[in-house]
């Protein structure tokens, strides 16, 4: 059976692990050629070899996303190396649970630029580098932008400005055949992200507020990229998509029949 990105270029930012690197998995099995970034170059090239293990064709760019030189340097070798890039994730972050009152004006602004910036600087910077009309872009955001959450001034800010972001560019880049889309993920096991915001002991809370019980996993996550950014989704443009169990629905604990 053809693979249904046979031949196409997946460029994902942020993807040295986690979500974003099973993204480039999802990717990588459906026969795309990847280029990664993010900025330790021995964990993206791991991440590279890794894909390469897998039988892709990978290349891997360290780069920060606050770095926009950086970035139109990356595409540049990116597009040398696989052509011009068909889909397009955005998934660098930073979080840390913090308290206002102990969250310096750089903290807030270190979290704002890698998110909110970023994300602005991976889309900006790809203009050039697109294949248009066709391409797919994708940021990967939170509930955070639309539930405030305390300690988390600072990602709440950034992810909500991520999701206005990918609906202004939806708009803008729609006519030349540009789809602007984000995922929003709930709780993902095994990843960074939920390592730093929850305690193992949270856990069964978490999942017991949820109206799928469960924490998702990284493969749910890609699925819905590789929806997102195939033919089928040809209409889709400027949609956040939760892929989180019904996390956006709020407390399922308190609503429940039966367990
Ligand atoms: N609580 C409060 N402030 C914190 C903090 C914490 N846990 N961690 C970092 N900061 C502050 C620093 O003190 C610094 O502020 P200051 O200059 O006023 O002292 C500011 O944040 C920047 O820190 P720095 O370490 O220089 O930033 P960085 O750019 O090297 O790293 C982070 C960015 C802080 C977001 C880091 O946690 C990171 O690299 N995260 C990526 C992985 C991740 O977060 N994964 C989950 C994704 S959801
Ligand atoms: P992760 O493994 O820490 O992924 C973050 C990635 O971003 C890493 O590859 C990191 O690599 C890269 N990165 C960080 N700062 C960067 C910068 N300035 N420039 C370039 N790359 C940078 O965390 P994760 O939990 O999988 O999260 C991935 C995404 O999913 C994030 O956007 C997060 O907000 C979102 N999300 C996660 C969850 C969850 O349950 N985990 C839920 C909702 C949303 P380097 O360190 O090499 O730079």
């Amino acid at each position: 059976m053809t693979k249904r990105f046979a031949g196409k270029h997946v460029f994902v930012a942020g993807a040295s692990s986690g979500i974003n690197l099973g993204i480039a998995h999802g990717f990588a099995a459906e026969g795309a050629k990847l280029t990664v970034l993010s900025r330790s170059e021995e964990k993206i090239q791991a991440a590279a070899r890794e894909l390469r293990d897998a039988g892709a064709e990978a290349l891997g760019i360290a780069c920060d996303v606050r770095d926009y030189a950086g970035l139109e340097a990356a595409y540049a070798q990116a597009v040398a190396a696989f052509g011009k890039v068909d889909v397009l994730i955005s998934g660098a972050a930073g979080n840390f649970l913090a308290p206002a009152v102990k969250l310096s004006a750089n903290a807030f602004k270190t979290v704002v630029d890698i998110d909110l910036l970023g994300t602005f600087n991976v889309f900006r910077a790809s203009w050039d580098h697109l294949a248009k009309p066709g391409a797919s872009l994708i940021a990967i955001t939170a509930g955070q932008a639309v539930h405030p959450m305390s300690f988390q001034i600072h990602a709440c800010a950034a992810k909500a400005g991520v999701n206005m972001v990918t609906k202004c560019l939806a708009l803008e880049w729609g006519p030349a055949g540009v789809r602007v889309n984000a995922i929003s993920p709930g709780p993902i096991g095994d990843t960074e992200g939920m390592r730093r915001l929850a305690d193992p002991e949270r856990e069964k809370q978490i999942k017991g507020r949820l109206a799928l019980r469960d924490y998702g996993e990284k493969r749910d996550i890609a699925e819905a990229a590789l929806y997102l950014a195939s033919p089928e989704a040809k209409y889709v443009t400027g949609t956040i998509l939760n892929v989180d169990g019904g996390s956006d629905l709020g407390d399922a604990g308190a609503n429940a029949l039966a367990e």
